[in-house]
């Protein structure tokens, strides 16, 4: 049943080839300013369902259509890294039949996206506890990160039966058994062996469906992220929501615990060894 309806649910159109200066002018966007990463917890696809009578099924499928304009929209503002909350560890714990449907729903997606997403030049990857999916999903990411793996245009970065806490304890736990000293932890050093190795850290994190958690996600790599907070339903979430979001990070002054981002860069300072206040 989930094969036919995906197969029915509307493609967005053929995109034209847009002037990105004069797209991100028109929506008010500082091209200098556009965020390198963008984290999003994808949230309210079961509400869409049920507001539609529909089972929490349905919710998801159509969440597939919000990323694939997501990822439309941050390769058109220049956007370099996008990380989707696609499925928490949290998340084994629905009933079974949503977790078999949201698996297959991401061995379909795939399948059927990663031509696409590799004349995008986008770079499929994933963060989280990939062995503890199903093998049929596992060998289709593996299958479509080997396809994109050279792609730079945009990093898309699907966080898979993921939290941040397990990340942390897997970090520490590994951390020991190299024999990490005492003093050589660093932030630098934890970077390095959390999941997000080489990813800068998120500069905006968006949740949508109007929840204002940030539910085990990223908990080490949002230190200084600006947070939005949409009430629009993931299944709902289109170009303009997104460009709403960079419009309201362009509008928040950084100050990363000094006194003032003067040069408005938005890089954070450097914290390897030193502790941010
Ligand atoms: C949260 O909404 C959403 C999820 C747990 C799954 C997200 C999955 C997708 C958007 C589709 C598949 C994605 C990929 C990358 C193939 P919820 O179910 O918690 O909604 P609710 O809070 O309204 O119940």
């Amino acid at each position: 049943m989930l094969e036919l309806m995906a197969e029915n649910t509307p493609r967005t159109k053929a995109e034209e080839p847009i002037n990105p200066s004069a797209w991100l002018k028109e929506r008010g966007l500082d091209p200098d300013r556009i965020p390198r990463h963008v984290a999003i917890i994808m949230d309210g696809n079961g509400r869409w369902a049920n507001n539609r009578g529909e089972q929490r099924v349905v919710g998801h499928l159509h969440g597939v259509d919000a990323v694939r304009s997501a990822v439309q929209t941050a390769l058109t503002c220049g956007v370099r890294y996008l990380t989707l909350y696609a499925f928490s560890t949290e998340n084994w714990n629905r009933p079974k039949e949503e977790v078999d449907a949201l698996m297959d729903l991401l061995v379909q997606t795939l399948v059927k996206e990663v031509d696409d997403l590799a004349e995008k030049k986008v770079r499929l990857r994933a963060i989280g506890d990939l062995s503890s999916l199903p093998e049929k999903a596992q060998a289709q990411l593996h299958a479509a990160m080997d396809r994109t793996a050279g792609m730079e245009g945009l990093d898309l970065v699907l966080a898979l039966s993921y939290s941040s806490k397990w990340e942390i304890v897997e970090a520490v736990r590994s951390m020991i058994r190299d024999g990490i000293a005492v003093d050589e932890v660093t932030t630098a050093c934890i970077d390095g062996y959390l999941s997000t190795a080489g990813l800068p850290d998120p500069e905006l994190m968006i949740r949508t469906s109007g929840e204002r958690r940030i539910s085990n996600f990223l908990l080490w790599q949002l230190a200084y992220a600006e947070f939005h907070f949409s009430s629009v339903l993931w299944p709902d979430f289109r170009e303009e929501h997104f460009v709403h979001a960079i419009q309201d990070y362009q509008n928040r002054e950084r100050r990363f615990g000094g006194l003032m981002d003067t040069n408005h860069t938005g890089v954070k300072p450097d914290t390897t060894t030193t502790k941010a206040s």
